[in-house]
């Protein structure tokens, strides 16, 4: 029995992590069937980690959140080989000044000192692990005793959902670890992904059944993940590759860093049993990554899975400490993107949305043509003077470019194909007012967005605001859909906000589409969003500039609704990431009579949003010990520490192998050569700022932690 489910797990392995197949697929099904009739007669056989246990479960009614242990942080980008040797060059310096980097061959104090590289790297160049960039879904998978107790979503990197029943279903995700030494709590990161194949045998699928065709693998592999019934993602041909890992503890509940590079993390993760990422190289300075990039470019139309770039990654994990990170993305890390997908089609017409802002967007009808992986019919042409710019005429053949998610935009025309009737948009004879509510429209100098004067009187801002404040990562009013909003408001039934809060059952199913059951359903979903996180209505106001980050943000340093409302434009400039265009922004939001008038009706329709410290419910420096050394930018030794504390941080004098961060500054000291000694991890005050902002980080990911040998 034990035998049997091992011998198919075995093959499973085989087939889905190693590609490489032992056994035929009927013989494969027969072994099954064998187990299955074993764990039928004997129910109490069945072990969680059995491969029959892979058949999903039943449905759920919604996904749980999910904590991160350790943040899911995201890359920053580079298009241009520019990019890619700027960064290197970033990391050269960093690493030069921390006495990381040998000099030159000669160097051997350095070398001998910090013993980081491979003995065969050229000296002064950094060592990297280049790897593709999936163009899946990022996933966590948490193994607890070796057994697979949790996988999600990256969400906002902070917070995922639950996706364990469906991802149990995944063959190449092994339920339990292989090996002796498994580590207590071990998280595995990668992506999930359908192969090219898999997806179109799919799609023929969907097809012979009657059902909707998915347009592209990414966005299959994202519905299936997403589905709340498993056993609908057990069917779906999904494959996790492993790039990375999350928090990692021993037995004493210790964060352990088990290798002291990128590379043998990953060879260490794959002895567990993952797939991980294949076609990875170990890299030498900026024009090998390059390189690599290159040849992955001539690659990528053959490989059996979507990538739309490469990765590049400090292979020394005592280096990446170094390096720390900046707002949301490691500065040890890059991704080199693909340049984006183009196809040309003709422009059929030009006509203006106008946005939730009053800005008024021209936008370019387009004979349907298929680029970037999705049908596209519209794409924007930002504005007037990009219009001119590009010298783009109704009627031409034009280029157009989606890139990754981002919106569809014309790049410009094919100049050899236009028609001799070819037409020049006039954009103010095409709209001389705003085409939704006839208020006079503006340019102001200097700017290049033309807008609609009409504010909230114009239905279109109205509209689109509404949209914005009910929208999943603002209020999350469910079922209160774009159609429902355009009677609601045309009706001139909803006006701000705040009238939503007035809207009965009885009256929402007099409504278009509106049954008593969605009526109540949505007088349900707007009650409940009564309470929101301080940050979730800062959000949902649509303040100009404010997205979701700006809004945590601001509601972390404030707290409170009350003291943003008293904040004074030097105030906003406190707040980390802030500069000067964004305070301005929410500093006049809050200083209109009418936005105060919507607050308080708000407030008095029992809109009440929760403080932002009682939400957060940590500290995110809580049992972290700092050293501050050297003049920081900005503030001084007593606002840093003052900072620190309030974060639940404490201060110390001086380093030891128990100070999770040294924050230097210009002129640092003796301590910084110390924490360099200790390898204690070395940010400056943008890093401490973005450590203030955060969730707590494990020392798995940023802190100090010893070498535990290489793996
Ligand atoms: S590393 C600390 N490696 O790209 C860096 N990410 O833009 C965390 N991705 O959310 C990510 N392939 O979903 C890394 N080889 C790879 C990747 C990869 C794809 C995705 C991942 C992440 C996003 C960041």
């Amino acid at each position: 029995m034990l035998a049997l489910r091992d011998e198919i797990n075995a093959h499973n392995r085989h087939y889905y992590v190693e590609d490489d197949p032992q056994i035929s697929d009927a013989a494969y099904d027969r072994l099954m069937v064998e187990l299955q009739a074993l764990e039928a007669a004997h129910p109490d056989w069945v072990t969680p980690d059995s491969p029959t246990q892979r058949v999903g479960a039943a449905p759920l009614s919604s996904f749980q959140p999910v904590h991160h242990a350790v943040r899911m942080l995201s890359l920053g980008n580079a298009f241009e080989p520019q990019d890619v040797r700027d960064f290197d060059e970033r990391i050269v310096t960093i690493l030069l000044q921390a006495g990381l980097l040998a000099k030159s061959t000669g160097d051997e104090a350095t070398r001998a000192q910090g013993a980081l590289f491979a003995e065969n790297a050229p000296a002064g160049s950094v060592e990297y692990v280049a790897e593709y960039k999936f163009d899946g879904l990022a996933v966590n998978l948490r193994y607890e005793q070796g057994l697979l107790v949790q996988a999600a979503t990256r969400g906002d990197g902070e917070e995922g959902e639950d996706i364990t029943a469906n991802v149990r279903t995944l063959r190449s995700v092994p339920l339990r670890l292989l090996g002796d030494s498994v580590p207590a709590v071990l998280e595995a990161r990668g992506e999930v992904l359908m192969g090219q194949a898999d997806f179109e045998r799919l799609n023929d699928m969907q097809a012979a059944r009657g059902e909707k065709r998915f347009v592209n693998p990414r966005n299959a592999a994202a519905g299936s993940l997403r589905q709340l019934d498993s056993r609908v993602t057990a069917g779906r041909p999904l494959r996790f590759y492993c790039y990375g890992w999350g928090q990692i503890q021993d037995g004493s509940g210790t964060e352990i860093q088990p290798c002291s590079t990128h590379a043998s993390m990953l060879d260490w993760l794959a002895a567990f049993g993952f797939a991980v990422s294949p076609g990875r190289k170990l890299c030498h300075g900026a024009e090998d990554l390059l390189a690599f990039y290159e040849a992955v470019g001539r690659e990528r139309p053959g490989l059996p899975f979507g990538i739309d770039g490469v990765v590049y990654k400090v292979n020394n994990l005592k280096a990446q400490q170094v390096l720390g990170f900046v707002a949301r993305a490691p500065r040890f890390a890059i991704a080199h993107k693909f340049p984006a997908q183009e196809e040309t089609t003709k422009l059929l017409g030009i006509t203006v949305q106008v946005g939730r802002t009053g800005a008024l967007t021209p936008v370019a009808r387009l004979q349907p043509v298929f680029v970037g992986g999705v049908t596209v019919t519209n794409a924007t042409l930002h504005n007037e003077d990009e219009i001119h710019r590009k010298d783009v005429r109704i009627g031409d053949t034009v280029i157009v470019r989606r890139a990754g998610d981002v919106i569809p935009e014309v790049v410009g025309p094919v100049l050899a194909l236009r028609p001799a009737d070819a037409l020049p948009f006039d954009f103010l004879a095409a709209c001389p007012v705003c085409p939704e509510c006839g208020s006079a429209v503006e340019r102001p100098e200097g700017e290049a967005v033309t807008r609609c004067t009409g504010g909230l009187f114009c239905p279109a801002q109205r509209k689109q605001t509404l949209w914005h404040a009910a929208s999943r990562k603002a209020l999350d009013i469910d079922g209160l859909g774009d159609k429902l909003i355009d009677q609601l408001v045309d009706n001139d039934r909803v006006r701000t906000l705040a009238d939503l809060y007035s809207l009965s059952a009885l009256e929402l199913s007099t409504y278009d589409r509106m049954g008593q059951k969605s009526a109540a359903n949505l007088v349900a979903a707007i009650d409940g969003s009564r309470h929101p996180p301080l940050s979730r209505l800062l959000y949902a106001l649509g303040i100009r500039h404010v997205g979701e980050t700006t809004a945590r943000d601001i509601a972390r340093h404030f707290g409170t609704l009350q003291a943003v409302l008293d904040a004074s434009e030097e105030a906003f400039l406190q707040v980390p990431d802030v500069g000067p265009v964004v305070a301005l922004s929410i500093y006049r939001f809050f200083a209109e009579p009418h936005n105060r008038e919507v607050l308080a009706a708000l407030s008095a329709a029992g809109v009440q949003p929760q403080d932002e410290v009682a939400v957060a419910g940590q500290k995110p420096l809580l049992g972290k010990t700092l050293v501050l050394t050297g003049t920081l930018p900005t503030l001084s030794r007593d606002e840093a520490a003052a900072l620190i504390l309030a974060a639940g941080g404490k201060v110390s004098g001086s380093v030891s192998r128990k100070t999770s961060w040294v924050v230097a500054g210009e002129d640092a000291g003796s301590k910084l050569g110390k924490a360099q000694e200790l390898g204690v991890a070395v940010i400056d005050e943008a890093g401490l700022r973005a450590l203030l902002a955060s969730a707590p980080v494990s020392t798995a990911s940023l802190g100090s932690s010893g070498d535990a040998g290489a793996g």
